[in-house]
């Protein structure tokens, strides 16, 4: 593959939204856009509740946001990260819309603002219920109109190419053909997304297996936070469980309540603010209830509200219920907490630079200091918006002074990739396991050093069976997703 000045991994918010704004400012700069899979899936696209960020000066501020930020993340933000990314949120907000993100409005013509646990004013712009698709369709919309913005859906990135604390590109797997190649370029920007898969119940799509954070662990690229990972209360307990649909935290924000199967709204026993309390707090509670319930079932239940309302806030929603079996006004629907939002990453700073030279990273996969112990709700969009912005106002400026490098061979981390053969089977029987010992350590059922113990295990399981001679199956994206995996459950324990 000819080199490029820039190469993004990912095409969710974090790798397009930063494509589009260095576009705009440098037409002559190649930008090449890879996923592992399909360009659309990703986390972005299945993101339901919206994008916070203080647009009413009459009734919010942005110091609200900035304490119900710090409060949320139990005192581990950075603080001037959270001050930065909040007061650089109206610009980007009006940017996305101007871009072609069809925000709602209420009959005043005014943004129809909505509230989510843990903020203390409604501030979530949304698309319905369907905020991620609606981003995702408008930035490929705009991608696509920049000659030098060039898409490679299908390509597994593998391993960084790091030597002397500088990046170079990456060593790659073509999905088509299984070829290990390597691609070099100016400047790598990581944007892979998170980790959910790691866990046994989760909202994340399969993609989800923190490739990006796995990377630069392997390249010794600083890595912080990331023990903290986020449950969200409100999966839909029925049908697929992995990955789990969501039912958004904006439908509590509306006035849906959190039963126990006695029909108790229960979480006031645990803090003032009830079903708006954040949602560490929740999950935490609805794991204690399911101690003294027998049943480990809680509800979420919407009745009490006006139907046609919740029909044209939530469509979606309110469609995937009936199709699971569930009319939502006439019984409560089952919920769970599932792995929801990994906290921690690659450290970066607030123009998404990391500890190694020409390599950047943003969006679910960084680390900015922006979300601390717990992300706020709906802060995530925001941040890989405002971090992507910043990004591209530096790298605009520096890359006419980063030389293509001449490349000697660059050894990546030998050997993997290549002759690395385990049977399809094993690798999910693997995987199963590493999910469910990281779902009962996390949602508490076992202690930490026993699931380190076991993960140490898995880990050696795997690189026993991958120095095995040639086997039969095709070399395998599945088992580097699984590599990864492994790496992401030792850096969380
Ligand atoms: P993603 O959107 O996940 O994109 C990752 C990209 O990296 C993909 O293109 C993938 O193919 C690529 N990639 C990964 N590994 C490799 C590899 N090895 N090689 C090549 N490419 C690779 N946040 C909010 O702020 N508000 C919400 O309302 C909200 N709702 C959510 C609802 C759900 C169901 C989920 C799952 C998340 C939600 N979040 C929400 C969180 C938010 O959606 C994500 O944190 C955010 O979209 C992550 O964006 P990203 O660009 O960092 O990664
Ligand atoms: C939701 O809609 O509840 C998810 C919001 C988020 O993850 O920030």
């Amino acid at each position: 593959m000819k080199p490029v000045d820039i190469l993004i991994l990912g095409s969710g918010i974090a790798g397009l939204s930063f494509a589009i704004q260095l576009a705009e400012r440098r037409p002559g700069v190649s930008i090449r856009v890879c996923s592992k899979a399909d360009t659309l899936e990703t986390n972005t696209r299945y993101a339901q509740g919206g994008i916070a960020a203080v647009t009413d000066f009459t009734a919010d501020s942005f110091e609200q946001h900035i304490r119900d930020t710090f409060t949320a993340g139990r005192g581990h933000c950075n603080k001037n990260a959270v001050r930065a990314i909040i007061e650089a949120a109206p610009e980007r907000i009006a940017e996305l819309a101007q871009w072609g993100v069809p925000f709602d409005r209420n009959t005043k013509g005014k943004w129809d603002l909505g509230l989510e646990g843990g903020h203390s004013r409604p501030r979530i712009l949304h698309c319905r219920d369907r905020t991620g698709f609606d981003i995702v369709q408008a930035l490929l919309r705009r991608a696509g109109s920049y000659k030098n913005i060039t898409f490679y859906p299908g390509l597994f990135a593998v391993d960084l190419l790091v030597r002397n604390n500088q990046c170079y590109g990456i060593r790659y797997m073509d999905t088509g053909n299984g070829e290990i190649k390597s691609s070099y370029a100016k400047i790598t920007f990581l944007a892979t997304g998170g980790s959910g898969q790691v866990f046994r119940i989760t909202t994340n799509p399969k993609i989800a297996t923190g490739d990006g954070v796995a990377m630069a662990a392997r390249a010794g690229v600083e890595i912080g936070n990331m023990a903290f990972y986020q449950f969200h209360p409100t999966a839909l307990a029925a049908g697929q469980s992995n990955p789990a649909f969501l039912i958004s935290e904006a439908v509590r924000g509306f006035g849906a309540y959190i039963i126990n199967a006695e029909g108790e709204r229960f979480l006031f026993r645990y803090h003032p603010r009830g079903e708006l309390a954040t949602r560490d707090i929740v999950s935490h509670a609805i794991f204690s209830e399911y101690g003294k319930n027998k049943m480990n079932r809680v509800y979420l239940d919407c009745r009490h509200l006006d139907k046609t309302k919740f029909h044209r806030h939530f469509p979606g929603i309110a469609d995937r219920c009936r199709k699971t079996g569930f009319d939502l006004f006439k019984t409560p629907v089952p919920v769970m907490p599932a792995a929801h939002y990994q906290c921690g990453g690659i450290a970066i700073s607030l123009q998404g630079k990391t500890s190694v030279k020409n390599l950047y990273a943003n969006g679910e996969c960084a680390c900015s200091g922006l979300h601390g112990a717990n992300r706020l709700a709906s802060n995530s969009l925001l941040e890989a918006v405002v971090i992507a912005h910043k990004a591209a106002v530096e790298i605009s400026s520096i890359i006419d002074y980063i030389a293509f490098p001449v490349f000697p061979e660059i050894p990546g981390n030998p050997g993997r990739g290549t002759g690395r053969k385990i049977m399809p089977d094993e690798v999910k029987r693997i995987k199963r396991q590493l999910q469910e010992l990281m779902y009962n350590y996390y949602t508490g059922k076992t202690a930490g050093s026993r699931t380190e113990k076991e993960v140490v295990k898995i880990r050696e399981l795997v690189s026993r069976k991958g120095d095995l001679p040639k086997r039969a199956g095709s070399l395998s994206r599945e088992l580097c997703e699984l590599e990864n995996m492994i790496t992401i459950a030792r850096l969380m324990l």
